[in-house]
């Protein structure tokens, strides 16, 4: 798509909400930022991106998003460094992967332009709102749902692309207990999985719930054919370390193509962590467990970036992971923010400048 862009329109807040946001004790998603950016697709092709004060979006109760949850989104992170930069971590990959996503969804492609220009002038026009302390920063939200009407089932004419942004703190506090799932599948073979779409998230709140309530804080995601295989830990890939080697199931039509995934895969092997790239099965894992070589589980994702897992459960029993004083994840970990936050050298080259 050859589409060029003159600047973008801005459309600036009367007043400011940052006044009244406590930045020393920042929950996840719950505030947002004074602007957004908004996109509309119409007469088959994507308008010019706006910036706007950030308001609600108004659709017709036949608008179908409403009925056929024809919608993608993409999670990323903007972050400030000692000198007040602004960083992106591998935006274009997110770019990329919603453009996957919209395929899936039958949406129509958005330019790169659109999608990088505007994501790049917001935060410029926000940056006051990206926070510095550590562990926090800005989450970025960008997606697209079908604004066009009516009750027909087909892909809608209309669309939206909005960026919203949410100063943020960590998504989870501490180590997460997470529950094996035998009965419920968050994918199958030739379904949505592998796209970041709305009702794939929706299809996990039911099973995560039952696992709430029986104490767990998570769902592990195995196969949908015979629960045998490990896929993902709730909004997140999963890595295991049986002995010395780190060990994550290989992306397909089920699993989402993480960007903290793979850049966790390459961290580690630059610091000579043997890795494997293989299934893995709920079998191994149990067993490993039981005969002490299951040193870390966590899962790896942009909002929670490492999460250790402290325990896990599998058909009524639990099983818990040791404490280590130098564990992968927490070199793992304190890596990639590092690279983030453009604290350390980003020899991979993912950092971009805002
Ligand atoms: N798996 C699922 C189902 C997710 O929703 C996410 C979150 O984005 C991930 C994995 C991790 O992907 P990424 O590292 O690109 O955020
Ligand atoms: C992310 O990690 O950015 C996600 O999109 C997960 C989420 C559903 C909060």
């Amino acid at each position: 798509m050859n589409v060029v862009m003159t600047d973008i329109e801005i459309i600036k807040a009367q007043t400011t909400k940052i006044h009244d946001v406590d930045f020393e004790h920042l929950s996840f998603g719950k505030t947002f930022t004074d602007h957004m950016l908004t996109c509309d697709f119409k007469d088959g092709k994507w308008e010019a991106p706006k910036i706007v004060p950030y308001q609600p979006i108004v659709l017709d109760p036949s608008a179908k998003i409403f009925h056929y949850g024809q919608s993608v989104f993409e999670g990323m992170k903007a972050y400030k460094d000692v000198d007040d930069n602004v960083w992106l971590f591998r935006p274009l990959d997110n770019f990329k992967r919603l453009n996957i996503s919209s395929k899936r969804l039958a949406i129509p492609e958005l330019p790169e332009i659109f999608f990088m220009e505007g994501l790049k002038a917001l935060l410029q026009l926000d940056r006051d709102w990206i926070p510095k302390k550590d562990g926090s920063s800005l989450y970025v939200r960008p997606f697209i749902l079908a604004s066009g009407n009516g009750f027909h089932a087909s892909p809608a004419d209309e669309y939206k692309f909005v960026i919203a942004c949410s100063p943020s703190g960590a998504y989870f506090s501490g180590k997460v207990k997470v529950l094996i799932e035998e009965k419920y599948s968050r994918a199958a073979n030739g379904g949505v999985g592998y796209a970041k779409a709305g009702g794939n998230y929706a299809g996990q709140f039911y099973p995560t719930q039952l696992a709430v309530d029986k104490g767990y804080d998570q769902v592990i995601w195995t196969d949908d054919n015979t629960h045998e295989y490990i896929e993902e830990a709730g909004a997140m890939n999963i890595f295991f370390r049986i002995n010395d080697t780190l060990i994550t199931g290989p992306t397909s039509d089920r699993i989402l193509d993480g960007i903290t995934r793979k850049s966790i895969i390459d961290i580690a092997n630059d610091e000579g962590f043997p890795v494997e790239v293989r299934k893995i099965t709920v079998k191994e894992v149990v067993e490993a467990s039981k005969n002490g070589s299951l040193l870390e589980m966590f899962g790896a994702g942009t909002a929670a970036v490492i999460s250790p897992i402290a325990t896990f459960g599998y058909k009524d029993t639990d099983y818990d992971l040791p404490e280590l004083d130098h564990s992968y994840g927490s070199v793992l970990k304190k890596r990639i923010m590092d690279i983030q936050t453009n604290k350390i050298e980003d020899k991979f080259g993912w950092r971009v400048k805002v």
